[in-house]
């Protein structure tokens, strides 16, 4: 069984490492309910308990899907969902963003009658709303806190300051934001931040999207609907730049017996202990592999070898707006 361990210090306890389950649903392709279903539920068998949701994804399906899976475990559960990412009904692809003290009340109930639980274990804000100062959005989140409806609060893409500025007005417990191989921009700042705070630091798309698992290497292996064909670091030059770093992680997968995958989630695992990544899959198979990767030790010569297979040519994503500086 995996083990669990503290997020944070305000005595959230989640698995060492979670599941994404976000692509069940929607962005990578056609998703399976009945095997992403299984996958949640074999999850939970393994001990990976910390499970990623999130209200937009689907649209609003996601939260469906995983509140159905873990119907009769729920104890077994920490269930993360996140609100304030806002979906134009016309058309998905358009994002905007809402803090309001009065929407987090709205999104809440939401979340909970789609997972069709009475609590969740951890609330994020899914992106800063640059028009709501960020102690009216974590006042209204905290007010939840103490009515019961969550457990523990997280902030997803916070830049240094307003986690600072979040955590004064409520403890907050959790801080997600991409992180990975090819992707550590947060070490400059933000994990540092998180560190001096106490809050825990939850890597997303720790895979790179899939990518750094060496099996998507062209747009061709991707369906039609697939949102990475439309992302910067899927396109044009910035592609062969980022295949150029899978065939390093590769070349270290091969020397260790291992898959890429495996060693891209060992690289994040040997970054801290206070770090919790949340690979995404909707097939067993990958689950169990993901899995294993917690056995996989790294020595300093493969991390060193890793630190040097360079960083992601691309935005991470096609509109970067809005970013919290
Ligand atoms: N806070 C945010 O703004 C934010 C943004 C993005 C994601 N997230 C969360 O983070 C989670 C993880 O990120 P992510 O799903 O974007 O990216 P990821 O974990 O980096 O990669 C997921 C992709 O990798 C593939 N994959 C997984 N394990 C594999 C393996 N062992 N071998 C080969 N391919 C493998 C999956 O394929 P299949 O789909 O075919 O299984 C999927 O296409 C999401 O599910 C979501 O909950 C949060």
């Amino acid at each position: 069984m995996i083990q669990q361990v503290p997020l944070g210090t305000q005595g959230l306890v989640v698995s060492r490492q979670g599941l994404g389950c976000m692509g069940m649903s929607e962005f990578y392709g056609q998703g399976d309910d009945a095997e992403s279903t299984a996958t949640i539920q074999r999850a939970l068998d393994l001990g990976v308990t910390f499970l990623d949701t999130a209200d937009m994804y689907g649209p609003h399906t996601n939260e469906v899907l995983v509140g159905k899976a873990i119907t009769g475990r729920r104890d077994e559960v920490q269930l993360a969902t996140k609100f304030g990412n806002m979906r134009d009904p016309d058309d998905p692809r358009k994002r905007g963003v809402n803090g309001r003290p009065e929407y987090v009340r709205e999104a809440v109930e939401g979340s909970l009658k789609r997972l069709g639980v009475d609590h969740i274990d951890l609330y994020y804000q899914h992106r800063v709303d640059p028009d709501t100062p960020i102690e009216e959005t974590v006042g209204a989140m905290g007010a939840l806190v103490e009515e019961g409806k969550v457990r523990y609060l997280g902030l997803s893409e916070a830049a240094p300051e307003t986690i600072r500025r979040a955590h004064a007005t409520f403890p907050i417990s959790a801080l997600q934001t991409e992180y990975s191989i090819w992707a550590r921009q947060p070490e400059a700042e933000i994990i540092p931040t998180v560190r001096e705070l106490g809050i825990g630091f939850v890597p997303y798309s720790p895979l790179g999207r899939g990518f750094l698992t060496g099996k998507v290497r062209s747009l061709d292996e991707l369906a039609e609907d697939d949102f990475r064909r439309y992302q910067p670091r899927f396109a044009g030059d910035n592609l062969a730049h980022n295949v150029a770093i899978v065939e390093k992680i590769d070349a270290i997968a091969k020397d260790k017996g291992a898959t890429a995958a495996q060693i891209a989630l060992a690289w994040v695992h040997a970054q801290g202990a206070d770090m919790v990544p949340i690979p995404g899959t909707k097939r067993r198979r990958y689950l169990e592999e993901n899995a294993a990767a917690l056995e996989i030790v790294l020595d300093a010569d493969d991390l060193a070898r890793l630190g040097e297979a360079g960083q992601a040519a691309g935005d991470r994503y096609a509109d970067m707006t809005p970013v919290d500086r």
